[in-house]
Order: C-alpha cells, then sequence, then structure tokens
C-alpha cells in the first residue's frame, strides 16, 4: 500500500464490532445452552479463528455478514478435536481458549503462526498449572504449540504479576470447571468485557477493586449452566483510534465515529487525546450488552506531548502504536513508561514503533519499558516494516497521511487481523 499526505478528512463513519468482545462473545456461546445471536461482529482472522477452533469441537456456528449464530452446546458440551486446533496469529484465542480447554476431558494441541508461537504463554501455564491442569509446551520453550490433557481443577487465588486480561480471563475460564473459588488479582486493572460478559450469561463472577489503590480483583465459582444471549457488538476503539488520530492530525478535519465502546478500561486514548490538547467530544452515551458506547467527534487540532505512564497503560495498550505517531507529531515531548508488555505483542512494539518512527525521520528513543518520542518535526515518507503486525500497517498508514513524500506501507493486507475493511473506511473519508 502507498500512501501520501492529504488535508480535509470529513464523513461519519462506524468501525468494525471490538475484537476482544467477538471473541467473547463466540467462546460464552459455544459454552452456554441455546443459541446466542452476535451482531456486528468482527470478521477480522483473529476472531474467526477463534470460530474455527470451537467449529472443530462439535459447536455449530453460522455467519451471515456480521452476524453470527452460536449453537451451543452447555459447560459440558464440546467434543474432541479431530486435529490440531488453528490459532492463527491470535493471541486472546490461544490464552482464552486454553482456560477452557484445560477443564475439558479430552487431550487438544494448539499451535499458531511464527508471531503466535513466540509469544510467551508461561503466563498461562503457570497459574493453570497450580489449578491442577495437565498443560504443556511441546517445544519444551513455553510458547505454543500447547498440549492440554484432562486435569483435575481447584480454585486458587492468582497474584498476575501482569496487567493482562488475557492471563485473567484464561484463568477464570477455567474457574468455571474447578472446584470452589477461582479469583486473580491484577496490579492494574486490565480490559474487563469477560467480567461483564461473563455475568450477562450467568455465571457467578464478582469483581472488586482495592480502595485508593490500583489493584484490582476478579472471582469466579462453578456453575451448572451458562445461558444463551444476544449481543450486539460496540465498534472497536482499538480501531476507532486510527480515525481519532487521522481526525486530530490531518488538517481541516472532521469525523464522527458512530457507536464505539468506550468501556473505562479501554478507554485511555480519549483521555491521553485530551490531555495533548486534542478537540474530541462524546454523543449519544447509551449502554449496549452490558458496555458503554458513544458516537465519537474529532476535529484537527494542536496536540503537545505529555506522559503516559502507570495504571492507564494496560487501557490504552494496543493504542501505543497509533499513540506514538500523534506524539511525533505533537509539539513538545511524550514519554511512555510501564509500557514492557509491548515487547510481547504481536512484534516487539518498541521495536517496531521506535524503527518505523525512525525510518519516517522522527528523533525517538526506544527504552526497557516504552519510548521517548521528541515530537514537532515533519514527518518524512519511508517504507514501513510492518513484520506483519496489524496494528503498526495502520498507525503507520495514519502517519504517511501527514508525512512529507510517499510511504509505502509493506505486507499492509496484515490489517486483514483486526480491521479488513480498515482502506475502505478510510476511502469514504477522501
Ligand atoms: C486482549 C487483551 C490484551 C490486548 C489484546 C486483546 C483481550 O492483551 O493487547 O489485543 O481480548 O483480552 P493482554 O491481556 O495480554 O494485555
Amino acid at each position: 500500500m502507498e500512501l501520501s499526505n492529504i488535508t480535509g478528512l470529513k464523513g461519519k463513519i462506524t468501525v468494525p464490532g471490538d475484537k476482544s468482545i467477538s471473541h467473547r462473545a463466540v467462546m460464552f456461546g459455544a459454552l452456554a445452552k441455546g443459541t446466542t445471536e452476535i451482531h456486528h461482529f468482527l470478521n477480522g482472522a483473529d476472531c474467526l479463528s477463534t470460530i474455527d477452533c470451537f467449529r472443530n469441537m462439535g459447536i455449530e456456528i453460522k455467519e451471515k455478514e456480521t452476524s453470527v449464530y452460536v449453537h451451543g452446546k452447555g459447560l459440558h458440551g464440546l467434543s474432541k478435536p479431530s486435529c490440531t486446533l488453528n490459532v492463527g496469529n491470535s493471541g486472546t484465542t490461544t490464552r482464552l481458549i486454553s482456560g477452557i480447554l484445560a477443564g475439558q476431558s479430552f487431550e487438544t494441541t494448539l499451535s499458531g503462526d511464527d508471531s503466535l508461537n513466540s509469544r510467551p504463554m508461561k503466563r498461562i501455564i503457570t497459574p493453570l498449572t497450580q489449578m491442577g491442569a495437565n498443560i504443556s509446551s511441546v517445544a519444551g520453550n513455553n510458547c505454543a504449540p500447547l498440549f492440554i490433557a484432562p486435569g483435575e481443577l481447584h480454585g486458587i487465588h492468582y497474584d498476575s504479576p501482569v496487567a493482562s486480561a488475557q492471563v485473567k480471563s484464561s484463568i477464570l475460564l477455567a474457574g468455571l470447571y474447578a472446584d470452589g473459588e477461582t479469583s486473580v488479582t491484577e496490579p492494574a486493572l486490565s480490559r474487563n468485557h469477560t467480567e461483564l460478559m461473563l455475568k450477562e450469561f450467568g455465571a457467578p463472577i464478582r469483581s472488586t477493586f482495592e480502595i485508593g489503590g490500583t489493584k484490582a480483583t476478579a472471582s469466579v465459582r462453578s456453575c451448572e449452566e451458562l445461558y444463551a444471549q444476544q449481543i450486539t457488538v460496540p465498534g472497536d476503539i482499538s480501531s476507532a483510534a486510527y480515525f481519532i488520530a487521522a481526525g486530530l492530525l490531518v488538517p481541516d478535519s472532521e469525523i464522527l465515529i458512530q457507536n464505539v465502546g468506550i468501556n473505562s478500561t479501554r478507554a485511555g486514548i480519549l483521555k491521553i487525546c485530551e490531555e495533548m490538547g486534542g478537540d474530541i467530544s462524546l454523543l449519544h452515551e447509551h449502554t449496549s450488552a452490558g458496555e458503554p458506547v458513544a458516537d465519537i467527534l474529532v476535529r484537527t487540532s494542536k496536540l503537545h506531548g505529555t506522559t503516559i505512564e502507570g495504571a492507564i497503560i494496560p487501557t490504552l495498550i494496543d493504542e501505543i502504536p497509533i499513540i506514538a505517531v500523534m506524539a511525533a507529531a505533537a509539539e513538545g515531548t511524550t514519554f511512555i513508561r510501564d509500557a514492557a508488555e509491548l515487547k510481547v505483542k504481536e512484534t516487539n512494539r518498541i521495536e517496531t514503533v521506535t524503527d518505523n518512527l525512525k525510518a519516517m525521520g522522527c528523533e525517538v528513543l526506544p527504552t526497557n519499558d516504552g519510548m521517548v518520542i521528541k515530537g514537532g518535526s515533519k514527518l518524512k515518507g519511508a517504507t514501513i516494516h510492518t513484520l506483519l503486525d496489524h496494528r503498526i500497517a495502520m498507525a503507520f498508514s495514519i502517519a504517511a497521511l501527514i508525512a512529507e513524500g510517499n510511504t509505502k506501507i509493506l505486507d499492509s493486507h496484515c490489517v486483514d487481523v483486526s480491521y479488513p475493511s480498515f482502506y475502505d473506511t478510510f476511502e469514504q473519508l477522501l
């Protein structure tokens, strides 16, 4: 994909359904009795991997445009797959499904692409093993492929060293098959879609927040049944983020992004845009499937640098690539700290973000847990090495719109992982 600078992005758009919520709706629907209807589902490659895994375990799932019908067979209705489950590029599929598989009475192996098979799985192997699961890394390197055999699960309390919704959710899902209570405390609250949605499906799940601190605990007990739901998935704020940035950065722009999920455990980018001086407002706030939703209106703004650190990090972890692009265009310096988790995403995003920003002429320093970005100088067109990371492709496509000269995004098709129609949405604004 080749892109160059433009002005005047104008219009009203919607973005595809939230990736995290789409995954969970299929998983919990498969474990519930009856048909779960999911509307505005994200047809991205990651969520299709989740569908594929459950089809391989005997769950009938019908797709019609962006609606998905999951014919769940109850908590104990999955059957042994005849092949290795293919989790593709999806960390969410891998880690959440592992919690579910730990509670089954059959053996499974799951494996993904090269990027997925190099991401750390010890973070789930450790707590699931403590619960009594039989889960191991086939190559003995604490990465996928993972082999999971039946085990007797019992509830534990787990103090997670990382604020990760994937780790938390994996443990809570195993907790549905464990005796007693299973609880997870995280150092800062990560996205809470599992807690909100499992409650809607009828699971006995509770969340508490440490008064005056940042630690958060979620706990669950096993139950007889989950009950099928009708879910309309809100627009993905992580996808909206690229158009929020485009609206703020491209001169003479005004963009309305309709029906975006603004759950506070995901909406850190909105706070940061405001702190950077962005003209951004929320309209028509309402709730859908237990999740807060709004339209987001953005207008071109003069941005300034900021410091991003601490408990806000898990609420914007996937948006750091595009926030870094905004920081490069902003006046002054932006410091991003406490974000070492960036190193274990689809790529090492401290490296992929800073390498590509440097290629565009930005003065940026990678650090052990983030980066320091000196903003304000004009970006120059460059060749962007996405390393097949969807968020790098999209973030630098927006950078291209304000850079001098042409920018070439290598392997831009990787946007299919979370936003197959990304470049079509963009065209609606021209
Ligand atoms: C996700 C959680 C986050 C996020 C990922 C989706 C989820 O990962 O980066 O894209 O759906 O639970 P961690 O929980 O590992 O931070």
